[in-house]
C-alpha cells in the first residue's frame, strides 16, 4: 500500500469507527446535553466533521461547495480565529440539524476529503489531515464516555453495549517500582511520527528517587478510603476540593450507588456489582490526591510517570499526575487556528497520564498530555500512587 493510500484507510476507518460508536443509540440519545461538559453525540459527529471541512476542504480543495454555510456556527467548538459559534451548553438545545441531516454531511464531507486525498499528497496536507484524524479519535473517547454520562443519568440505566469491558482486573500484584535520581528527558521524540504540539519541545528535568506503584489504585482500596471516612477528614483535601465535596454532597465516585448496602456503579454493560479487584475511575483530581493523602503517600508529576512508564502497564485509566498542565521549555504554539488546539488551555488543569479504555488503540502513547479541570470525572480516571 503507498502512502498516499494508507492515509486514505486511515481517514475512512476513523470515520467508520465514529459512527460505529453510535449504533446502539436511540434517535432520542443523539440530542440530549444533562450538563455543559457533555456534549449530544449528534454534535459530536458534526463538529467532527465540521473540522475537516473548516481546516482542510475550504483551504485545499478547489471549488469546494460547503454542505451547509449555517454549520460552522453550530459545530464549532472553541476556535476564535473562525468565527462566533453556538455556546456550549446550547448544544443540547439544537433539535436541527437532524440526526438524518447529520449523518448526510458526515457522508458529504468524508467523499470529499477522499477524493481531495487521491489527488494531492503534499506534506503539509497530510499533517492537518493527521490531526483531524486525532481530533477524532479525542471525540470517539469523548462519544463514549458523554453517552455514558446520558445513560447513566437516565434514571433506568441502559445497557449500551455488552461488548465493551470497562473494568479489567491487573495481571500482577501490586509492587514499589524504585527509580534512581538523576537526569531523565522528557517529551516526544521522533517529530516524524505524530505528536501534538504540546509534547514539544523535549526537555531534560531533574528527578530525586522516588517510588511508583506497579498497579492503579482498586475499588476495594478505595471502599476503604470511604468506610475508613476519608470523606470525611478535612485533613485530607485541598480547600477548593473540600468546598467542592460538601457543597455537592460528593460521598464516593461518580457512577456509583449503593444498593442493599452493596456497592454498585453504572457501566456501559448497565448496573453492576463493584468489583473490588479492579482499577477505581470516575474520580477526580481532588479525590486522587486525597486517596494519596489518606494512604501517605503523593501523585506521581507528569515527569516521574513519563520516565518509569516501561515498568509497568497503562491504558485502562487517565492517570491523575501532580503537575499542572502548563507548557514545555521552548514550547511553540502553532499560528492560526490550530494553536488553539493546545496552547490556550495551559492555564488551571492538571495532567493526565495513560490512556483509558475508551482511548482509541492506536491514539495515546507514551508522551500524551491529557488535560482537565480539577474537579471533572465523568472521563475513564484513575489513580497511581508515588512516594
Ligand atoms: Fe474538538
Amino acid at each position: 500500500m503507498t502512502k498516499k493510500d494508507k492515509l486514505i484507510t486511515f481517514f475512512s476507518e476513523t470515520r467508520q469507527e465514529t459512527e460505529l460508536l453510535c449504533e446502539p443509540l436511540e434517535i432520542e440519545d443523539y440530542v440530549v446535553q444533562p450538563i455543559a461538559d457533555v456534549s449530544p453525540p449528534k454534535w459530536h459527529l458534526g463538529h467532527s466533521t465540521w473540522f475537516f471541512e473548516e481546516f482542510i476542504l475550504k483551504k485545499y480543495k478547489n471549488n469546494y461547495q460547503l454542505f451547509n454555510k449555517d454549520f460552522a456556527f453550530v459545530f464549532n467548538s472553541y476556535y476564535e480565529t473562525v468565527g462566533k459559534r453556538v455556546v456550549r451548553s446550547d448544544r443540547g438545545n439544537l433539535s436541527r440539524p437532524s440526526v438524518a441531516k447529520v449523518y448526510e454531511y458526515r457522508t458529504y464531507v468524508t467523499k470529499e476529503m477522499e477524493e481531495l486525498l487521491s489527488n494531492n499528497s503534499s506534506e503539509e496536507l497530510k499533517s492537518l489531515v493527521l490531526i483531524g484524524i486525532h481530533h477524532e479519535k479525542q471525540h470517539q473517547e469523548l462519544l463514549l464516555t458523554d453517552i455514558k454520562y446520558i445513560l447513566g443519568n437516565n434514571p433506568l440505566l441502559p445497557n449500551y453495549n455488552d461488548a465493551i469491558l470497562e473494568h479489567k482486573v491487573q495481571s500482577n500484584n501490586s509492587d514499589w517500582i524504585k527509580m534512581e535520581e538523576g537526569i531523565y528527558e522528557i517529551g516526544h521524540k521522533d517529530i516524524t511520527q505524530f505528536h501534538y504540539d504540546n509534547e514539544l519541545g523535549r526537555h531534560k528535568v531533574y528527578l530525586h528517587n522516588y517510588e511508583i506503584a506497579s498497579n492503579l489504585v482498586t475499588n476495594g482500596d478505595y471502599i476503604e478510603f470511604i468506610d475508613n471516612n476519608g470523606y470525611k477528614d478535612h485533613n485530607l483535601w485541598h480547600a477548593e476540593a473540600w468546598d467542592w465535596i460538601n457543597t455537592n454532597s460528593i460521598t464516593q465516585p461518580m457512577y456509583w450507588h449503593k444498593v442493599d448496602g452493596i456497592w454498585h456503579h453504572y457501566t456501559l454493560n448497565g448496573l453492576q456489582k463493584v468489583d473490588p479487584k479492579t482499577p477505581v475511575t470516575h474520580i477526580s483530581y481532588f479525590e486522587a490526591f486525597a486517596y494519596a493523602q489518606y494512604k501517605g503517600c503523593r501523585l506521581a508529576t507528569e515527569f516521574e510517570w513519563e520516565a518509569a512508564q516501561e515498568k509497568f502497564n497503562w491504558g485502562q485509566r487517565w492517570e491523575w499526575t501532580e503537575s499542572a498542565y502548563l507548557p514545555y521549555p521552548n514550547y511553540k504554539k502553532p499560528p492560526g487556528a490550530i494553536g488553539e488546539y493546545n496552547g490556550k488551555f495551559m492555564v488551571n488543569q492538571k495532567v493526565l497520564r495513560g490512556g483509558s479504555i475508551a482511548t482509541p488503540s492506536n491514539h495515546t502513547r507514551y508522551t500524551y498530555r491529557n488535560f482537565f479541570q480539577t474537579n471533572l470525572r465523568w472521563q475513564y480516571t484513575g489513580i497511581r500512587l508515588a512516594k
